[in-house]
């Protein structure tokens, strides 16, 4: 059994302890919650997280995983709303050699996502990182990246064309002092490479919302202003960009809400959508780590650190907000683990599959 929320009776509790009707809270506090008609019965226990959010609530999917284990298939299926696929869209799982793509596990994972109503965010058409061995290797010049490129992007596109709402077009592109990252694609087509893979995506599927995605923008306002200062350029330039992802990869430590009021703030200015990409709350401060114990101590300041990261995401207009992922559905299946060589807890729900605090705390934002 999954524990899965706050409150067990469908009236809310005011921060002095009276009760209020559902509706008057509505009106008067959460006013973005409520644009969106949620039932009066939002704050139940039977009610998931993502129902009560006026965004998509999203994670990534490992598709090995969602094939074989039934618990991580239901948190799936019942607790998000917007999936990302967490392998089997990278270069290295679809374009396994030059003339072979291998539709096959994303396939299937569109398909969980059509029979379980779920958007689909694509993650990502050009990055530096999971490329097979032959672009990394890849001999041609100039113009033959280029097509190499284009082809790349426009065939997995338009295969996916009508069943992802958006696409990660260009992924960690740059260095944390603002400055273009020195990939494969910015050597072998130059740093023309952005503009062109924007370009050849709304070819391919004018209907998608393309993303521009990266780490560390809500930590470090150098990288920040330079990602949005490169994008708002090529946006005058008629390339079209609608939105932002920041993934997220936050610690209990850092950042301070603050840091993250501050970029949100600054993308919003910009009139970019806004993903909270890959979302996760590591326990640990930095490498090198040595393992913890997990305590509710460390797991209630996991619960304050990302109910102040929604809450900071819910002031941004209804209109910028597409939505927070977490990267990941449980503890268990974090990247985390592998990257860092310990057990790390950065998730909504813990080993056994139970909503931990942090699920609690956020689901509390809009029910007290
Ligand atoms: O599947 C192979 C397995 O057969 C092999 O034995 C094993 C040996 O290392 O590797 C397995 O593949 C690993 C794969 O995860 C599945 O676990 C890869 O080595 C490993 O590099 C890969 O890591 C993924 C990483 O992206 C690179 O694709 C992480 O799961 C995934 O969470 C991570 O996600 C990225 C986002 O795409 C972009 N932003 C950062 C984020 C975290 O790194």
């Amino acid at each position: 059994m999954r524990n899965k929320a706050v409150k067990t009776e469908p009236t809310v509790r005011s921060g002095n302890g009276t009760i209020r009707s559902f509706s008057v809270l509505c009106a008067v506090v959460f006013t973005t919650a409520c644009v969106k008609n949620h039932a009066p019965s939002v704050c139940e226990d039977a009610v998931p997280l993502h129902k009560a959010m006026p965004f998509p609530l999203g994670t990534c999917i490992d598709l090995r995983s969602l094939r074989i284990n039934q618990q991580y298939r239901a948190l799936a299926e019942d607790e998000f709303e917007s999936i990302t696929p967490e392998l089997v869209f990278k270069a290295d799982r679809i374009h396994p050699s030059q003339f072979l793509y291998d539709f096959t596990g994303a396939d299937e994972l569109v398909a969980f996502c059509a029979e379980n109503n779920k958007r689909l965010h694509g993650h990502t058409l050009v990055w530096h990182e999971q490329l097979p061995s032959w672009i990394q290797t890849f001999p041609g010049n100039a113009g033959e990246w280029e097509a190499l490129l284009r082809d790349h992007i426009q065939t997995v596109v338009s295969h996916f064309k009508g069943k992802t709402k958006a696409w990660d077009v260009v992924n960690e592109a740059f260095n944390d002092d603002g400055t273009l990252r020195n990939t494969v694609w910015f050597r072998n087509v130059g740093p023309a490479y952005i503009e062109k893979a924007f370009r050849y995506a709304a070819e391919a599927d004018p209907e998608a919302l393309l993303f521009y995605n990266d780490y560390s923008l809500e930590l470090n306002p150098k990288k920040r202003k330079a990602v949005i200062s490169f994008l708002n350029n090529l946006r005058m330039r008629g390339v079209k960009i609608d939105g932002i992802g920041l993934q997220m990869h936050v610690n209990i430590y850092f950042p301070e809400p603050s840091q993250v009021a501050e970029a949100l703030k600054e993308v919003q200015a910009a009139g970019y959508l806004v993903h909270l990409s890959e979302l996760d709350v590591s326990l640990y401060l930095k490498p090198p780590l040595s393992q913890i114990s997990v305590s509710q101590h460390l797991l209630n300041r996991q619960a304050s650190t990302a109910a102040s990261i929604i809450r900071h995401y819910l002031e941004l207009p209804d209109t910028l907000k597409y939505g927070v992922t977490f990267w990941g559905v449980a503890d268990p299946h974090t990247w985390l683990n592998s990257r860092y060589g310990v057990k790390d807890y950065p998730l909504l729900f813990d080993d056994h599959y139970q909503a931990k605090p942090m699920y609690m705390e956020c689901k509390k934002i809009l029910c007290e």
